[in-house]
């Protein structure tokens, strides 16, 4: 996940671009539902990690790991998503609508994945950020080395594709607590 440079955790634009149900009031994205996302919800989850400035051409082969969450409205203002390979797995897409930032959702997202992928057996989370590091830091990650990962996390997309060099990569062991 590798956001544009001018995006960082603290961007609080009021531009929403989050489908429908647009009129979500900042501040309310801490009680939106977080479920597992469908093919239907693709062109939506697309808008946001665009507007996030976040990959988006290979969601709809990973779509079965994402998880999103949803206004009043049944919009999609939250998004996130994971690609397991055996007990490892790469975070990516995750994404909250701008307005709705800063209220908890991102992450309770976060927590809703683990908790999902425990059910995977994800043990080990991986991911490579050029602005969202101290969001994760806060929730337990470290620093690690691109070689520290195992050669499935290597192989992915975001790890052998056109990642900026200047993107931290990222590891934490799964809680159990979430
Ligand atoms: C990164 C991102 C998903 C975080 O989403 P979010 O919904 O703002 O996340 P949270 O609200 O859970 O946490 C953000 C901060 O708000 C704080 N917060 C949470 N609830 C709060 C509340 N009720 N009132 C005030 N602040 C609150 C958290 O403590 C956190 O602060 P911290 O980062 O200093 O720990 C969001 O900024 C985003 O979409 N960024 C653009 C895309 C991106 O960079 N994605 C990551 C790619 S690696």
């Amino acid at each position: 996940m590798l956001p544009k440079p001018d995006r960082t955790d603290d961007n609080r634009s009021d531009e929403s671009g989050a489908g429908r149900g647009d009129s979500s009031a900042p501040g309310n994205g801490g009680g939106c539902p977080i479920g597992p996302a469908t093919a239907a919800d693709l062109p939506a989850i697309a808008r946001l990690l665009h507007e996030a400035g976040l990959p988006q051409g290979d969601i709809a082969g990973h779509v079965g790991r994402f998880l999103v969450a949803r206004n009043d409205a049944g919009g999609v203002v939250g998004t996130i998503g994971a690609e397991v390979t055996g007990p490892d797995a790469l975070l990516r897409s995750l994404a909250v609508a701008p307005n709705l930032r800063q209220a908890g959702l991102g992450g309770r997202l976060m927590a809703e994945l683990e908790r999902v992928a425990g059910g995977w057996g994800v043990q080990r989370w991986w991911l490579l950020t050029t602005t969202a590091e101290r969001f994760f830091a806060k929730r337990g990650f470290r620093v690690a080395t691109r070689c520290e990962a195992p050669e499935g996390i290597r192989r992915t997309a975001q790890f052998s594709g056109g990642c900026a060099a200047a993107a931290v990569c990222l590891t934490r062991e799964r809680r159990s607590d979430e």
